[in-house]
């Protein structure tokens, strides 16, 4: 069934477009990963999404129900890990659980219980009557997500849950959103980090300059390129810029990478390429190693973008 749907919305800054006619559903009980560099759009598409940005244009529905009327209904369904940690920074872990519960009405033995459950899902029961000034910044992300969580959300919205964080609070938050998968919760997890998304997402949507540019399984963004090969090829004499301009005017090859001795070329499918790429090496010494592989996340980003994640990105 599909919890959400995003249809042809535009949201502007100024004459800026942050969300260029942007297309999403979320199915339920799936854990869509939203893959991005900065600047892509996330955020917006986040905040939108959650009601709390208004868009230009397009219309948006949640749990079937269209954005802007039952609003309160509609927010009590969801929970938002948003990009800046925004946390109470003079209450204590469980008083932080307490307030957010509150707001969404849980009280009395039902607020105690769910505080519980929730600082235990977190790992922070021993840190319970601690403030979060004391905490590393993964526990304070964890606390943050707790405080989406108290009220058990059906849809929980995760906005780049892992940036700066140590490894063991990374690899803690990627298992608990799995459990929380196992559960039942649908999970929008955005990130610019393709391994997270490789690791979690049952479904992926790729955006780029305010475009989601593709969506489904990964297995299906890998089939929609997968007439495309990567040929990796070590040479025994490093190639002159004749040879690679060679390489580059053969007819199917799209991009040629050169490190040394070692060339990376993606080609569109078809057997004679190896050959050809073959016989223009032969030219100049010959080749020590030759590899095809499988493409990537990595290369659906490139293939469809024409750059690298990495490109747009800051650490
Ligand atoms: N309030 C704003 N005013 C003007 N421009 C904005 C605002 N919020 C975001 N933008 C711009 O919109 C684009 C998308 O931003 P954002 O949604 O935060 O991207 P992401 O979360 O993928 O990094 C960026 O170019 C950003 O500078
Ligand atoms: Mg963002």
């Amino acid at each position: 069934m599909i919890i959400s749907h995003m249809n042809d919305i535009v949201k502007r800054y100024g004459s800026f477009r942050a969300l260029d006619h942007v297309d999403l559903e979320i199915e339920e009980g799936e854990i869509l990963g939203l893959l991005g560099p900065n600047g892509a759009g996330k955020t917006t598409l986040i905040h939108s999404l959650a009601g709390l940005i208004k868009v230009d244009s397009g219309d948006i529905s949640l749990f079937g129900k269209v954005l802007g009327k039952n609003m309160m209904e509609i927010k009590r369904q969801i929970g938002l890990v948003t990009q800046e940690i925004a946390v109470f920074e003079d209450l204590t872990a469980r008083e932080n659980l307490e307030f957010f519960g509150g707001i969404y009405g849980l009280r009395g033995t039902e607020l105690k219980r769910r505080v519980d459950e929730t600082l235990r899902f977190v790992g922070l029961t021993d840190r319970a009557k601690s403030l979060p000034t004391k905490f590393s910044g993964g526990m304070k992300r964890r606390l943050n997500i707790a405080c989406a969580l108290v009220h058990r959300p059906k849809f929980l919205i995760m906005d780049e849950p892992t940036v700066g964080i140590d490894p063991q609070s990374r690899h803690y938050i990627l298992e608990s959103v799995r459990e929380l998968q196992q559960q039942g919760t649908t999970i929008l997890y955005t990130t610019h980090y393709m391994e997270e998304v490789q690791s979690i997402a049952s479904k992926v949507a790729i955006m780029d300059q305010g475009h989601v540019i593709a969506q489904g399984t990964l297995d299906e963004l890998i089939e929609n390129i997968q007439h495309e090969e990567k040929i990796h090829l070590e040479i025994i004499e490093e190639p002159t810029n004749d040879v690679l301009t060679e390489l580059r005017n053969l007819g199917g090859v799209k991009q040629v990478i050169q490190d040394k001795k070692k060339i990376q070329i993606i080609s569109s499918g078809g057997a004679e390429n190896v050959d050809n790429v073959l016989a223009v090496v032969k030219k100049v010494g010959g080749v020590r190693s030759v590899t095809a592989e499988k493409p990537t996340l990595e290369d659906v980003f490139l293939t469809l973008t024409g750059k690298t994640l990495r490109d747009g990105k800051e650490e």
